[in-house]
């Protein structure tokens, strides 16, 4: 790969900043200073240096995130605190996209990810990718049932939207878990407004059979190996 398409790649500016870049000697490739922007490297296995620091190659990185209540799911949002707002410089630049957000009062499992073809296969409501919220609600769960029939909302734009039929597990009188395969604006909240209840706290466990590591803590965050991307895709078989 050419360095400065590599070097591009991880975020580091325009083509023509990353020229400057290594132009004016701040790369080191395995030990020697490369001013040659059209050079061939390897970035698997070549040292690379940019600024004294080694550079982070990933072609296609997936982060799962345990995003905490009030943080937004977007990129930049002057005065709030974002997702990507809790990432290390090298994921900030590299300007991921997050596959499925979450309203500011809800946490929970969040995948960012640099790959196109990935994010567009978790968030197509066509791929049937179903999303696993934890629900509490205010008053007692009673017309599950009507949810798993799917149920009138409104949508983004206050148009009238028939759910798909959602899967429900119920835990305790005020708590379920909820599976839907679309993602429409504010659905679960919707869902739960339509049978007459109202959601107080929402979390979502899992997309797919990928399920939030217990071990990150709200705001915390880790790399998706590549042998759990299968998970995202697979389905529960007991349902
Ligand atoms: N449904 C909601 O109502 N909010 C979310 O953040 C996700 C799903």
């Amino acid at each position: 790969m050419r360095l400065d398409k590599l070097i591009a790649h991880l975020g580091y500016g325009t083509r023509k900043e990353v020229r400057q870049l290594i132009t004016t000697g701040s790369v080191m490739v395995s030990g020697v200073l490369c001013k040659d922007p059209g050079s061939e490297v390897r970035p698997e296995s070549d040292d690379i240096l940019i600024r004294g620091t080694p550079i982070y190659y990933k072609e296609h990185l997936v982060i799962m995130m345990h995003k905490p209540v009030e943080v937004l799911s977007s990129t930049h949002e002057p005065g709030e605190t974002t997702v990507m707002d809790l990432l290390d410089e090298r994921f900030k630049r590299m300007k991921l996209s997050i596959a499925g957000r979450l309203d500011k009062d809800a946490s929970g499992l969040i995948l960012l990810t640099n790959d196109g073809g990935l994010l567009h296969r978790i968030i197509a409501p066509n791929k049937n990718v179903y999303k696993y919220y934890e629900v509490r609600t205010e008053f007692p769960i009673k017309n599950g049932h009507r949810l798993e029939q799917g149920v009138q909302i409104l949508d983004a734009r206050n148009q009238p939207f028939q759910t798909r039929p959602a899967r429900i597990e119920i835990i305790d009188e005020h708590t379920c878990i909820i599976a839907i395969s679309e993602g429409k604006y504010h659905q679960v909240k919707r869902m739960f407004l339509a049978i007459d209840n109202h959601v107080i706290a929402l979390k979502r466990i899992a997309i797919g059979m990928l399920q939030l590591d217990p071990l990150l803590e709200a705001g915390a965050y880790r790399e998706v190996l590549d042998s759990e991307i299968p998970l995202i895709f697979a389905s529960d078989s007991a349902q």
